[in-house]
């Protein structure tokens, strides 16, 4: 107990002479400022009859990952839900009291600013998995939340996911397996437009982890590389990739054959690929974003992959999620989309939550997370979402 009190003194203390600390707000909800039981809240997608089928299932509202009978024991409230959206979402319900909620990419509780204003509790916001734009991370700035991720948990889980889309659309794959589903036999529907990926020019649009996996997974396929980011790798590990720095988006892009994108969803990344930036690309390019949706201008993906210009596009994240049935992505010509699945194997699983069973550990005894884990720390954001 006397523990804890000089816990909350030395964090209140840290608050008050904190130069970034200068909004009230941040004060009255600095982490580990309050020691006691804690009302936890998970929204995370509900996995019905599949929910038993895998004992590792840990990602699933019914399993949630893992965590309820160790929260329990600690005496601690955990409330779990796949409603999230609208006004009367049971999400909303426990907005008000929750001192703790944990989201995920991949069925993201949209936590608006609204919602933050509404949180009066809220001290800790943690992301099962990776990307933290889910939540408005403005408002959780100012609000003084801590937002934090399970950095690196499911990079694999995507790089290789990535690596199989490219794949799929290079060798056009997915129509000569619709033609088998339907009692079909046509080799020219497909041929005519298939391609070795041997000897293409691939370039990604951002190259931190999930970038370089990438990269390093494509490097036996004797394919042109290239990158873009705002930040060069260091000259040893571009040299052991094998891949060219481009400081210039627009001139990478009518270099590139295919085009893959692993930036976070940022203000400056939003609706980055709109009608102008698509037409820069090389004709018949092929797109993977695995990255956000709304890295995308919806359209502008839709009308290129009409015109041809995009000549297949293949992810897994859309906006908004779930997408609606007349999400216009579900119709286009040569796409490849998926639900939100990349990051969510059941390998990523087990280590998302033990990430998050880590970071929730820390936050008890007034620990620091890993420093790579925070999006948003005392009033500052992370660099990669600045
Ligand atoms: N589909 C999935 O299941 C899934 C899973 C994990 C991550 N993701 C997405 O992938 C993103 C990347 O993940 P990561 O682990 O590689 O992150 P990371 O932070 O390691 O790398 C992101 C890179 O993007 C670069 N970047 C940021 N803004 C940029 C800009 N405006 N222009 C150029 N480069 C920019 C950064 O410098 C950094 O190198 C995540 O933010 C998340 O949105 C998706």
């Amino acid at each position: 107990m006397a523990m804890a009190v000089r816990r909350a003194s030395a964090s209140a203390f840290r608050a008050l002479t904190s130069s970034r600390n200068l909004n009230s707000s941040i004060l009255t909800r600095d982490l580990h400022a309050s020691p006691g039981s804690k009302k936890i809240v998970g929204v995370f997608y509900r996995a019905n009859e599949y929910a038993e089928k895998n004992p590792n299932f840990l990602g699933c509202m019914e399993r949630a990952l893992g965590l309820r009978e160790w929260l329990d024991s600690r005496g601690h409230q955990y409330i779990v839900t796949d409603d999230k959206d609208g006004p009367n979402c049971e999400l909303e319900k426990h907005i008000p009291d929750a001192h703790v909620l944990i989201t995920t990419p991949f069925h993201p509780a949209y936590v608006t600013e609204e919602r933050i204003k509404k949180a009066k509790n809220l001290e800790l916001v943690l992301t099962a998995g990776i990307g933290s734009d889910h939540v408005d991370l403005k408002a959780a700035v100012t609000a003084g939340l801590t937002v934090a991720e399970v950095t690196g948990s499911n990079v694999v889980s995507v790089a290789e996911d990535e690596l199989m889309r490219i794949l799929i659309l290079v060798r056009n794959f997915l129509p000569g397996y619709q033609q088998v589903v339907r009692g079909e036999w046509d080799v020219a529907a497909i041929a005519y437009r298939a391609y070795d990926l041997e000897g293409k020019t691939v370039g990604t649009v951002g190259c931190g982890r999930i970038g370089r996996l990438l990269l390093q997974r494509l490097k036996p396929f004797n394919c042109n590389l290239l990158y873009h980011d705002r930040v060069k790798m260091d000259p040893e590990l571009e040299n052991q990739i094998g891949a060219k720095f481009e400081d210039d988006l627009d001139a990478m892009l009518p270099k590139c054959d295919i085009i893959v994108i692993n930036t976070p969803l940022t203000e400056k990344t939003k609706g980055m690929f709109d009608k102008d930036r698509i037409a820069k690309c090389k004709k018949g390019v092929y797109i993977v974003n695995n990255a956000r949706g709304a890295i995308m201008d919806t359209q502008a993906v839709v009308d290129a992959s009409s015109s041809g210009h995009i000549a297949g596009y293949s992810g897994d994240v859309w906006y908004p999620q779930p997408a609606p049935k007349d999400h216009p992505w579900r119709y286009m010509p040569n796409h490849a989309m998926t639900p939100h699945i990349s990051g969510t194997t059941i390998d990523a699983q087990l280590r998302y939550a033990a990430g998050v069973k880590d970071m929730l550990e820390r936050y008890f005894k007034g620990e620091e997370f890993p420093p790579e884990n925070y999006i948003v720390k005392k009033g500052e954001l992370a660099p990669q979402y600045r």
